[in-house]
């Protein structure tokens, strides 16, 4: 879910690449995201797929040819220039980089994109020596100057069988690249520090104590930081979730005192802590150096506390605007403002856990505290939205 695709009225240009089979999954994630979608297809683009796909998925008549007697003048080319929110060139050619560069308008795609004034994203996709040409190089360094927005492609092995630079980003990461177009720029030039995931603490080279964090809503809010422009620090423990585009650092670390030293190597200069990390309270006294045997019929360990990272950097005051998380069972109000006083927070987020709720799940329901204002309850939404939520209403308080 991309809450700020919601709505919007994209121009999606196809043209002459093989990856142009990409876009009809393109088209159907944007219109899954509440976008209204109008497709121009390049002559060809024709070539690698049909108009009947495209209008099909988009819903909308599919625009391909600039000079056209039947059309309806509310479509020419004028109009969808006037009616877009956001233009994407996905897949984009070597060629159409090269004539939007000099400002060349000899078909629909590029006549119309010369008379637009929404913003511009091109995700190209070429052959690896097409792309590291030093003319498609310079053609694309002058459309970055020009303020169009360059999904650079991925690097791997191509259709023509060769391994580079060139091939196009996924669907996915083009729809992220796409949106994070919209998101206000709330934190433009600050730099946050997120923590995220659980820590483990091992105890012997087979086993650890953990719990049940996935991670998810700290990898929510870092992606959503860095959308609202600013620098972002995220320090994890173990997830199987894949890494946030566009972060500054990127930090993995197992135990409690691994994320406490990170954090602590990090905090400096830091605007904001946003602290989701599930950090285990204890750690094991003596971690074994071998596999402990099965012996008797019980055992046990000796825990000790981990220090407090939360607590220590409000502490010692290295960071203006702190924000904790608490995840609790039971009497979630009290916990919430004891821990928001105790560790002198500015803002504390909490939810219930239990079955279905919280870890895991994609979704969650949560209260924010703050100091001296009322409770605000977030009724149950995506960990994603949940984060733009979050970060309004510490831009907000803060
Ligand atoms: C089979 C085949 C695959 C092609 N794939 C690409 C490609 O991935 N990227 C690219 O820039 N050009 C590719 N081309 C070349 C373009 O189709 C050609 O430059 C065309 O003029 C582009 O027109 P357009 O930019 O108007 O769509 C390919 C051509 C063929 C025949």
């Amino acid at each position: 879910m991309q809450p700020y695709l919601k709505n919007k009225k994209i121009v999606l240009g196809i043209t002459g690449c093989i990856a142009a089979y990409k876009a009809a999954e393109l088209v159907r994630l944007l219109k899954k995201e509440g976008a209204e979608v109008h497709v121009i297809m390049t002559a060809s683009a024709k070539e690698f797929i049909t108009p009947l796909t495209l209008q099909t998925l988009s819903n909308n008549p599919v625009h391909d040819r600039l000079f056209n007697q039947h059309l309806d003048v509310k479509i020419d080319h004028i109009h969808l220039a006037r009616w877009a929110d956001a233009f994407l060139i996905a897949p984009a050619t070597a060629n159409i980089i090269a004539k939007l560069a000099h400002g060349l308008a000899d078909d629909l795609l590029s006549t119309t994109c010369l008379a637009t004034t929404a913003p511009i994203c091109i995700a190209p996709a070429m052959n690896q020596a097409m792309w590291s040409n030093a003319i498609t190089q310079k053609n694309i360094a002058t459309l970055q100057q020009q303020g169009m927005n360059i999904f650079t492609p991925d690097e791997g092995e191509q259709a023509c069988g060769e391994i580079g630079i060139g091939r196009l980003l996924a669907p996915q990461d083009i729809l992220r690249l796409l949106h994070s177009v919209f998101v206000p720029k709330l934190f433009e030039n600050q730099r946050i520090l997120i923590t995220a995931g659980p820590t483990i603490e091992p105890i012997d080279p087979t086993r650890y104590l953990s719990n049940y964090s996935s991670g998810k809503m700290g990898y929510a809010l870092a992606e959503a930081a860095v959308n609202c422009g600013a620098t972002v620090t995220l320090i994890t423990g173990p997830t199987s979730l894949s890494v946030p585009l566009g972060l500054a650092n990127y930090i993995k670390v197992d135990s409690a005192d691994a994320m406490y030293k990170a954090v602590m190597e990090h905090i400096e200069e830091q605007q904001i802590l946003i602290s989701t990390a599930a950090v285990s309270d204890y750690r094991i006294r003596e971690t074994a150096p071998q596999k402990i045997k099965k012996s008797s019929e019980t055992m046990s360990l000796q825990l000790v506390l981990n220090p407090d990272i939360l607590a220590s950097v409000s502490a010692r005051k290295l960071c203006p605007f702190i924000v904790g998380f608490a995840a609790e069972t039971e009497r979630l109000y009290e916990r919430a403002q004891e821990k928001l006083e105790d560790k002198s927070l500015d803002l504390l987020v909490a939810n219930q856990v239990g079955p279905d709720k919280g870890f895991q799940s994609d979704h969650n329901s949560v209260t924010v505290f703050t100091r001296g204002g009322d409770p605000i309850s977030l009724e149950n939404q995506s960990k994603v939205q949940l984060a733009y939520e979050l970060l309004k209403i510490i831009h907000q308080v803060k």
